[in-house]
């Protein structure tokens, strides 16, 4: 076989070489076999010394043919090669931005802490401060500093969850509190705060308390063992029963509607006198009597009264000098009314159909 036979099967390899190469790897090794330092084209480029002058030229021109044809192959083959990966991945990472997006679900405040900051709103509206107490505390917070006998029934392990039990209702007096050997329990009231906050600060105090309280009652449409309450404390010069009476009919119209009357019903808490419990005129019914406020046309929406002299004593603040209100809101309560729950235990139970309502 003549050299020009050589060539043109060499020709047909290059073809095969470069045409063949997958990816960049293949092709560089196919330029390296024709057009490296020992390629098979470079080799024959070196050979046209050893060839027969007459036939240099001819062949001459066929070798360089040969290296230009490879050269441009090898670049058209590698533009080509750069195209197809380039597809490949805009195929791969393609978004197609035409699509519905997937639509993030939207939490919201549950109705209990919508319902506790719009109470907050109505007393931060006319100054009052928001407090905070402990869930765990002790009888004397609990029960002794607001003036409840020993022998009051919501001390017993019936009505109280106790933590650290130093048997019930027998360790409640101040001495002994400050000798740290009051009983340990979970707050049955927000109450206790009251008593907090006496102690932290002078009057004139105008304070609320949110917070969660535990009660041992098994959940059912009306009660839950942990439930919400606010808790209100007013302590300054000269607070007189008016001023109760002013800020909790402020606070029912501003919670319940402009139109609503309200009535003060006697009643007994041990850290209030005189107490009472506050009914506002039915919303249903606009009070003249409807199933939804048991045909009385009143419906009760917190207990309230008069601060005890004892517990401003207990506290160490001169009854002498100071008189106040407090009061305590069922937040629970609240919403019940406020949109006529069936059942507290919805509440509680986190199933997004039912609070998604609110
Ligand atoms: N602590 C009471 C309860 O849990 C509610 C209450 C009544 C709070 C009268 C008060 C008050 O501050 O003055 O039933």
């Amino acid at each position: 076989m003549g050299l020009i036979d050589e060539l043109n099967a060499l020709e047909a390899r290059a073809h095969n070489l470069i045409e063949g190469a997958g990816d960049a790897a293949a092709l560089e090794a196919a330029r390296v076999a024709l057009l490296g330092k020992k390629g098979e084209i470079t080799s024959v480029m070196h050979m046209m010394g050893k060839v027969a002058p007459e036939e240099r030229p001819v062949l001459g021109k066929r070798a360089n043919e040969l290296r230009r044809m490879a050269e441009s192959l090898l670049e058209r083959r590698g533009k080509g090669l750069r195209r197809e990966a380039m597809a490949a991945l805009i195929g791969a990472e393609a978004v197609d931005v035409t699509l519905p997006g997937a639509r993030p679900t939207l939490g919201h405040e549950h109705l209990i802490n919508q319902i506790r900051h719009e109470i907050e709103d109505v007393f931060c509206a006319i100054g009052y401060t928001v407090e905070a107490g402990p869930e765990v505390e002790t009888s004397w917070y609990n029960f002794t500093a607001l003036n409840a006998p020993m022998d009051h029934p919501s001390r017993s392990a019936r009505d109280t969850f106790y933590v650290v039990d130093n048997a019930p209702g027998s360790v409640t007096h101040p001495e002994e509190h400050a000798a740290g050997e009051s009983d340990v329990l979970l707050r049955t009231q927000t109450s206790g705060t009251q008593v907090h906050i006496m102690e932290h600060q002078k009057p004139p105090i105008y304070a609320i308390v949110p917070g969660a309280v535990y009660r041992p009652d098994t959940a059912d449409a009306c009660h839950l063992p942990q439930f919400h309450q606010v808790e209100g404390l007013v302590v300054d010069e000269g607070i007189t029963f008016g001023d109760l009476k002013g800020t909790l009919d402020y606070f029912a119209r501003a919670m319940f509607g402009p139109e609503r009357k309200t009535r003060y019903r006697p009643h007994f808490f041990p850290f209030t006198e005189p107490s009472c419990e506050l009914d506002v005129s039915c919303h249903v019914c606009g009070g003249k009597g409807c199933s939804f406020c048991k045909h009385s046309g009143w419906i009760e929406i917190l207990g309230c009264g008069m601060v005890d002299p004892n517990v401003l004593i207990n506290c160490g603040v001169d009854p002498e000098r100071y008189t106040g209100f407090a009061f305590g809101i069922g937040v629970e309560r609240v919403a019940a009314l406020r949109y006529d729950l069936p059942d507290l235990r919805t509440l509680m139970t986190g199933d997004m159909r039912f609070l998604a309502q609110f």
